[in-house]
């Protein structure tokens, strides 16, 4: 069912890192991002800002760059490697596959390597950043939902297979899976020895679904909730609060004022020993995206930041799960 992984991969990937956003207001942004969610701001220029989480020594974990779309964009997201050799190898290795790799200078990052996944899924990587003081013990400075550090991305596969096998090979590990009969439709994968680095959805993609913060109180959760609706963005809190089925987390699910779609969750557990089998989903299960509550809606399952630059292609495969409005639909029928 799932492709082999290479335990000793060409290099070395330790950690989902950060992640680029073009917006049309970056202050309306970054307001979202340090009233709700709790980010902080590093630094900010004129068309750019850069957040990070209380917990995170990084220089960014967010970078909000001002664009004149309003489409939801995501430039890149963006994976630490462990030691500078590994970009080299990096690149080399995607050289070898035909895949494209080109440096970049990217501020407050050391070396930085622009590669795509063979789907076109747009990836920065860098084994050093500036740092700063954590923030964590400095409870004056905490604002929204307190968010700590990012945690992972999930993107859109037009085949979640051949994607899973291709960050099978570059050391990815799936702590669980979504599947229907033989078919591998939902990848959660990690390299930092959590449930979660990379989740891979199938769908029309490349595209960026979420990304996610961990938060340090469930409470939290309900704080960011409170305050998009104080802050004018009730109808954004998109899904939830609700328990996730794969990794078991409290979640929500919020969209910024561009579109991109942003979580909040409290954290979830080890994955590092190896004998750990993943866990199987069935993906036509109510249960398993539903613990209690409500489907999310039709949106959350098919919108998506698209990636700059990409091009979008079609599943063979389109999902077809059960929202809240054929749940609702099927609930009327049956009244
Ligand atoms: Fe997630």
């Amino acid at each position: 069912m799932l492709p082999a992984v290479n335990h000793r991969p060409p290099f070395n990937i330790t950690r989902a890192s950060h992640i680029v956003l073009n917006v049309a207001d970056v202050a309306k942004s970054r307001d979202f991002y340090v009233d709700i969610v709790g980010l902080v701001v590093t630094e900010q220029t004129a068309d750019t800002c850069y957040l990070r989480g209380l917990s995170e020594a990084c220089h960014h974990s967010l970078v909000l760059v001002q664009a004149d779309s309003n489409a939801p964009i995501c430039k890149r997201i963006g994976f630490r490697v462990f030691l500078e050799e590994d970009l080299d190898l990096a690149y080399q290795f995607f050289k070898e596959e035909g895949l494209p790799a080109e440096w970049a200078e990217v501020a407050h990052q050391g070396r930085t390597l622009h590669v795509s996944d063979p789907f076109g899924t747009k990836i920065e990587l860098c084994a050093q950043m500036e740092t700063r003081p954590r923030l964590y013990l400095e409870r004056n400075l905490f604002k929204g939902a307190h968010a700590q550090r990012i945690d992972h991305f999930q993107i859109f596969s037009p085949n979640t297979y051949e994607s899973c096998a291709f960050y099978s090979r570059l050391g990815f590990r799936n702590s669980e899976y979504l599947a229907h009969g033989e078919r591998l439709l939902g990848a959660f994968m990690y390299r930092k020895g959590t449930c979660l680095d990379l989740a891979i959805v199938e769908n029309d993609g490349p595209c960026m679904h979420h990304f996610a913060y961990i938060v340090p109180e469930s409470h939290d959760i309900f704080t960011a909730c409170d305050l998009a609706g104080i802050y004018g963005h009730a109808h954004e809190v998109e899904r939830g609060p609700g328990r996730h089925g794969p990794g078991g987390m409290l979640f929500v699910y919020l969209r910024d004022p561009d579109g991109h779609r942003v979580e909040l969750c409290d954290g979830h557990y080890q994955t590092i020993d190896i004998e750990i089998e993943p866990v199987r989903w069935d993906a036509a299960s109510l249960s398993t995206s539903v613990r209690w509550g409500l489907p999310a809606e039709h949106r959350w399952y098919f919108e998506a930041s698209r990636f700059e630059g990409a091009e979008l292609i079609e599943t063979a495969n389109k999902p077809r799960p059960t929202t809240l409005e054929t749940y609702i639909q099927n609930r009327l029928a049956k009244s």
